[in-house]
């Protein structure tokens, strides 16, 4: 019996990524990206799994939603950043196609270091050349490498603490992962869907600094983070940027 369930379940896994595959294809209109994006919220299809199949076409898709998280979180870190920049080696945590690494090159980074949870996502990561390691690692199941503590000049999640995606204890391990006096950049969105995710968000990062880890530099609030998919709320969504720095 479980062995028939297990087959039927991927089944429907199977046909709900064809439907996400087909919509995603040629996608170009923001009302053909809003179908894309929402039909992943109706489905109990696991975020990776969009994601891979999102991949082709995520990069001017989220152009078309005016997503602008990978830029405001590396103007973020180049404002505070005071180290050599050609030498200083970041962690993009779940990198996605490597949007946040461009905007860091932009600022004069020469180093990067990707980890997500999809393999297409980090194919497409690895044909930018910006990364001399990608990782494929599902954040939340999987900690960090331990030999990787206290390694990275720099490390940025964005696009992917949000329901969904990864657990907020995630953040406990970029912290690690960063090397003392080092800078832990983070990004949320703060609209109705994920308030409850970024309460819990905003609760551990408080305890992380009373436990003496880290302090934190600023909280950027931005009111047009990207378009709304959603008919609940306004154009735009909003978001936030958190800027840390390792103890
Ligand atoms: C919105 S995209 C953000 C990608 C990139 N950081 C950007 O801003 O364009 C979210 C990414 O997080 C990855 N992701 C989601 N949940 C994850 C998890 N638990 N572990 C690793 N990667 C995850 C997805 O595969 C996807 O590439």
């Amino acid at each position: 019996m479980m062995a028939v369930n297990a087959a039927a379940g991927n089944d429907i896994r199977q046909k709900q990524l064809l439907k996400f595959y087909e919509m995603s294809a040629g996608s170009s209109t923001f009302e053909d990206v809003k179908a894309v994006v929402l039909s992943a919220h109706d489905n109990a299809t696991y975020e990776v799994d969009f994601y891979s199949s999102w991949a082709e076409n995520y990069d001017k898709d989220v152009a078309v939603l005016e997503y602008r998280a990978p830029t405001l979180a590396a103007n973020s870190i180049s404002k505070h950043f005071s180290g050599d920049r050609e030498k200083a080696v970041l962690l993009d945590v779940a990198c996605g196609t490597g949007l946040v690494a461009k905007q860091l090159k932009k600022h004069g980074f020469g180093g990067f270091v990707g980890v997500d949870g999809s393999e297409t996502m980090l194919e497409l990561a690895r044909g930018t050349g910006l990364y001399q390691e990608l990782k494929q690692s599902l954040l939340g199941d999987e900690p960090l490498p331990v030999h990787w503590a206290d390694s990275f000049d720099a490390v940025l999640m964005v696009g992917a603490l949000c329901g969904g995606h990864a657990p907020v204890a995630v953040v406990r391990d970029l912290c690690k992962a960063t090397k003392p006096g080092g800078y832990v950049c983070m990004t949320t969105r703060s609209n109705i869907d994920n308030l409850e995710y970024k309460g819990a968000l905003d609760r551990e990062l408080k305890q992380m600094e009373e436990e003496g880890l880290w302090i934190c530099v600023e909280v950027i609030e931005v009111k047009d983070w990207e378009r709304s998919v959603s008919e609940k709320e306004g154009r735009y969504v909003s978001g936030v940027v958190y800027l840390y720095k390792k103890i």
